[in-house]
């Protein structure tokens, strides 16, 4: 078993430490600093890569739950909107990476409410010297094996402070469904998960183009970088009903290069009707122009059970593949070089 394999195997054991942490340090450290984060108008989540995942979840998640608009920042600059009524998620699990430091300086300066989820480095520094309530996870794990960290510490905040209400039993099907999922993709041949194995063979030589609704645009996002960090192979993703308005036009044309392409397509049995139209008739129109299209569902019946069972399926494909492929999923060191050639920042 590699590494990641392990880091994997943790995942649902890693959620239910990560509630543990955020409802440790709420109680303990943040809570008499925070009084003043209530009631804010708007919900940022700053990071990039790995670190960003948990925040393109959260807004997904978030999308019918909450009233106040929640945006993902993976850059340097702020948006203007980001100002002292703004709740801030600076998010980086090395806690070094240069557009997320950018991002909590400039946080600082417009008296936006912070809030930094790190293992450490220049970010935890950051937070202790300018008093911001920092939850310190744990560290030594590549950043993109971290998800329940930097995505389950959010959710508890914005409960603590009213934003959200969480129901117990979402979180216990959440994990309840991800260890049943676990045992079946942990090893497909020997389980006969016929569905991975088949979506396996499919991923040697070709270049999925995931596809799916708005509300699993982040699992898309982070399925696509899961192929590009942990496999290292080409992905894209896409959005219906958006592709219906661009994309399906050159998907519609005979070009030589679409038959590298299949459709993955990343469904939900919650679809309304209207979607699920648009969906038979996409299929119907691309089908013979790309190499086949294959369906992962999402399981469970709460919003955040179907979510994360999809990401956990993907990201159980994408470690498989690499082992397929020979390839350690866990260096990246074109992401490290470009880091390391940009200097001290
Ligand atoms: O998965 C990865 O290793 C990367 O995408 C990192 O998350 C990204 O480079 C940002 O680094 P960090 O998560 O430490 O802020």
């Amino acid at each position: 078993m590699t590494k990641m394999e392990e880091f994997l195997g943790k995942f649902p054991n890693q959620c239910e430490e990560a509630i543990r942490i955020a409802n440790d340090i709420f109680e303990q450290r943040i809570s008499r600093d925070i009084s003043g984060y209530r009631d804010r108008r708007g919900i940022l989540v700053c990071g990039v890569g790995g670190s960003a995942a948990g925040g393109d979840i959260l807004k997904d998640y978030l999308y019918k739950k909450i009233d106040i608009p929640v945006g993902v920042n993976k850059d340097y600059e702020l948006p203007g909107y980001a100002d002292s009524r703004t709740l801030v998620f600076v998010n980086s699990y090395s806690g070094n990476t240069e557009e997320t430091l950018s991002s909590f300086m400039q946080a600082l300066d417009r008296k936006c409410s912070v809030v930094t989820i790190t293992s450490g480095g220049k970010l935890y520094q950051l937070s202790k010297e300018n008093n911001i309530p920092c939850i310190r996870i744990p560290q030594g794990m590549p950043p993109r094996a971290t998800f329940a960290y930097l995505f389950f510490p959010m959710l508890i905040v914005l409960e603590k402070l009213g934003y959200i209400r969480i129901q117990k039993e979402e979180i216990q099907e959440t994990i309840r469904m991800l260890e049943d999922l676990k045992a079946k993709c942990k090893d497909p041949e020997k389980n006969g998960d016929n569905s991975i194995i088949g979506l396996l063979d499919k991923l040697q030589d070709r270049i999925p183009l995931i596809l799916t609704s708005e509300i699993f645009k982040g699992c898309a996002w982070r399925l696509k970088s899961q192929f590009n960090e942990n496999s290292k192979i080409l992905a894209f993703c896409s959005t219906i009903p958006e592709l219906n308005h661009n994309e399906i036009e050159a998907l519609s044309q005979n070009l030589p290069y679409s038959k590298n392409v299949f459709l993955l397509l990343l469904r939900d049995r919650f679809e309304s009707s209207r979607l699920k139209k648009r969906i038979e008739i996409t299929i119907k129109i691309v089908r013979d122009r790309v190499d086949g299209v294959f369906e992962l569902y999402s399981e469970g019946e709460h919003i955040l059970t179907r979510i994360l069972s999809l990401l956990h399926k993907g990201d159980w494909v994408s470690i498989h593949l690499a082992k397929r492929k020979k390839i350690d999923p866990i260096p990246t060191p074109k992401i490290d070089l470009i880091k390391k050639e940009l200097g001290q920042y």
